[in-house]
Order: C-alpha cells, then sequence, then structure tokens
C-alpha cells in the first residue's frame, strides 16, 4: 500500500511516502528561520507558509519516492494535537487530493504518530527492533508541547498514565535556552552548549516525591531563570557559565523524566519502552535511561526505543503514514475510506 502522509501541525510543513511501514521520502521544510526572530511560533504567519509550501513539498516528496499521485492508496494527514490555524492547511490539502483523485483519506493523532516513529522500516527494510515489538509497551513522549507517559495494552489501545502539570520539557528546554541567550528553538542549542560543562549549579528536581505518574517543568524554568539573573548581576558570563548552566538545567529536567518513567517500569511492568518526540533526541536522555534500565534490570533488560534519526525524533510525515498503514492493518479498516476529518487542536490520545 501506498501512502502519502502530510503533517502541518506545527511549524514544520512535512510529507511523506511510505510503502507499508517503509519510508520510501520524508521531507521536512522547516520554518524555524521565519519564526525565529519572534522568539517562537506565530500560528498566522506558520499558516501562511504552509500555505505557500505545501504543494511544491508534496511534489517533492511524491518525486523522491519516484510515485505518482495516481500511485497512492490512502493519504494520512495530522488532525491533531496541533495549533488550529496550522492543521487546516494539512487536512484541506489531503481533502482536495483524495477529491480530485479518488483516494481514501484518513485522519491521524500527531501523538500516536511519535510513538510509532519507532516502527518505520528505511529502504533497506531495517527498523529499530528486528523481532516484533511486545506489548504492552511503555511510551514516554517528550516534545515542544507535551510530556506525557503512556501505556500501550495493544496497537491501538492507549492509556495515558500521567502527564505534565503546565510547562511541556521541550518548551522548558526552549524557555531556558532564551534566558541563556540561545536562539529559538534552542533545546538542541541548549543541549550540545551542555557537553563542554566544568561546573554544576544545584536546581531542584520537580515532582521528584509525588505517587503520580505527572510532570512540572514551570517551576524549574523559574528557577532556573532566577538562578542566572542573580549569577549574572554579579559576573562577566563566560561560555564556559553558559554551558555550566545549560547542563545543570539538562540534568534536572531530563533526571525528572528518568524517575518517573522508572517509576513506571516498577509499577506496569512493560516488555517495551519507546521514547517519541523532539525531546527524545537528546542524547543525555538515551544513554541515560538505557545505562539506568540495564543496571535496575540486569537480569534480563527491558529493551528502550528511540527513533532511528533525529529526523524521525521531530515533527515528520512518515510517522504518520506508518500510523496510516498500522490502523489498516491491525484494525482491519477495507479501503476505500473517505474520513474528512474536521481539525482537533487539542485531540487526545
Ligand atoms: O516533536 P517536536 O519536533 O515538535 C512538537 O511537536 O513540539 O519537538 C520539538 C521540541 C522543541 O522544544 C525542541 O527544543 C526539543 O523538541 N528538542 C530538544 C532536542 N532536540 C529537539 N530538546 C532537548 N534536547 C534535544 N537534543
Ligand atoms: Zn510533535
Amino acid at each position: 500500500m501506498n501512502i502519502l502522509a502530510i503533517d502541518t501541525s506545527c511549524d514544520e510543513t512535512s510529507v511523506s511516502v511510505v510503502n507499508d511501514d517503509v519510508i520510501l521520502s520524508n521531507i521536512i521544510a522547516s520554518q524555524i528561520s521565519y519564526h525565529k526572530i519572534y522568539g517562537g511560533v506565530v500560528p498566522s504567519l506558520a499558516k501562511r507558509i504552509h500555505e505557500d509550501v505545501i504543494d511544491n513539498v508534496i511534489n517533492e516528496a511524491l518525486k523522491k519516492a519516484k510515485k505518482n499521485i495516481k500511485d497512492i492508496d490512502l493519504i494520512a494527514v495530522t488532525k491533531g494535537p496541533g495549533l488550529a490555524l496550522a492543521l487546516e492547511t494539512g487536512l484541506n490539502r489531503a481533502k482536495k487530493l483524495s477529491i480530485e483523485n479518488n483516494i481514501s483519506v484518513i485522519g491521524i493523532n500527531h501523538m500516536i504518530g511519535h510513538i510509532y516513529a519507532v516502527f518505520a522500516k528505511n529502504r533497506n527494510g531495517k527498523r529499530i527492533f528486528n523481532k516484533d515489538i511486545e506489548f504492552p509497551i511503555l511510551s514516554l513522549l517528550v516534545s515542544g508541547g507535551h510530556t506525557e507517559l503512556v501505556i500501550l495494552k495493544n496497537y491501538f489501545e492507549f492509556e495515558k498514565i500521567g502527564e505534565t502539570r503546565d510547562d511541556a520539557v521541550g518548551e522548558a528546554f526552549d524557555k531556558s535556552a532564551r534566558v541563556l541567550g540561545l536562539g529559538y528553538p534552542g533545546g538542541k542549542i541548549l543541549s550540545d552548549m551542555a557537553e563542554n560543562y566544568t561546573k554544576i549549579i544545584p536546581l531542584t528536581i520537580p515532582m521528584q516525591y509525588s505517587k503520580d505518574f505527572d510532570f512540572s517543568y514551570s517551576g524549574l524554568k523559574s528557577d532556573f531563570q532566577r538562578k542566572f539573573n542573580e549569577y549574572r548581576l554579579n559576573n562577566k558570563v563566560t561560555s564556559e557559565d553558559i554551558s555550566n548552566f545549560s547542563k545543570s538545567f539538562e540534568l534536572v529536567a531530563i533526571e525528572e523524566l528518568l524517575i518517573k518513567t522508572l517509576k513506571a517500569v516498577d509499577e506496569f511492568k512493560p516488555k517495551s519502552i519507546i521514547v517519541g518526540g523532539g525531546v527524545s533526541a537528546n542524547r543525555y536522555l538515551r544513554s541515560e535511561l538505557r545505562k539506568r534500565i540495564r543496571s535496575k534490570y540486569t537480569e534480563n533488560p527491558i529493551p528502550v526505543y528511540f527513533p532511528y534519526t533525529s529526523h524521525l525524533s521531530m515533527d515528520n510525515a512518515a510517522m504518520i503514514g506508518v500510523v496510516g498503514y498500522y490502523l489498516v492493518e491491525k484494525k482491519k479498516i477495507t479501503l476505500p475510506i473517505f474520513d474528512y476529518s474536521e481539525r482537533e487542536p487539542n485531540l487526545e490520545l
């Protein structure tokens, strides 16, 4: 089955062609350079740019996959969660292509996409796990808008067990990066700066003693800002200082994720762990989660799966196409299906 997938949930216009779960193309047109000067995503600007570039991105994705629109069996399009104005562009284009070419269409939840990013295969049929993945799966979803722990009892049986009570972890990374003058979106820049640290500034780990699986990041963000501003008043800030503040923030922000994830492993005894969303590209999170699982479960460590590449961690359409494939396969959906979904900016799992 050839699937054309579209994601315009935020500030990336992404279109992909997948053949079942094999990625043939995954084009991501980033709008970062436009939003940078505003220090964050401006929804009306995001919509305008999606509208301007989407046809070119669709053509590029088809061309790279060596496919024609007539070869496409299904269009998978993100219906939410995301920015209402931005989602609209993808949904409208999917509907137009469907009507003009009589192609099936199905609306997809963007967060399920972040879970399914690890299911994607490259052109050689390789993916991150060799055999079939074992359920139940614990999924840690960490992006600019979400911080969630989800149990998958089966392919499409989700139970959210915890989420952030305020800011998302990626948002806290970006805001702290801005405090340090590192630009937007600063999550990756801050984590790169953190590599050269020489000293740690103590910060409190939020929610470490809470009995649930929830997260909180707004207190950490304020604490960090206050400590940096105090330091700046009395010192000339050097690049070494920026590295030290970056590492101090990263350690604590990631520690909160590790504490709650390990607590959920204890409680729910998953057979596999999947991490998804932009923050899953974080190197410290990747190495530390694996390390702690291995040292805690020495006999039989639970496999931890992160997306293959940073492209599959961030917003991309290939993950949406892979969900489309699994929905049809596992839910035994018969085509044609014409699911002209409305946008759902606050769509839950
Ligand atoms: O999933 P994503 O691309 O978009 C949303 O759906 O939000 O996630 C973007 C978020 C941003 O907040 C970005 O700063 C963060 O992921 N991010 C990182 C890293 N790479 C991206 N945060 C920490 N470390 C990274 N290496
Ligand atoms: Zn996302």
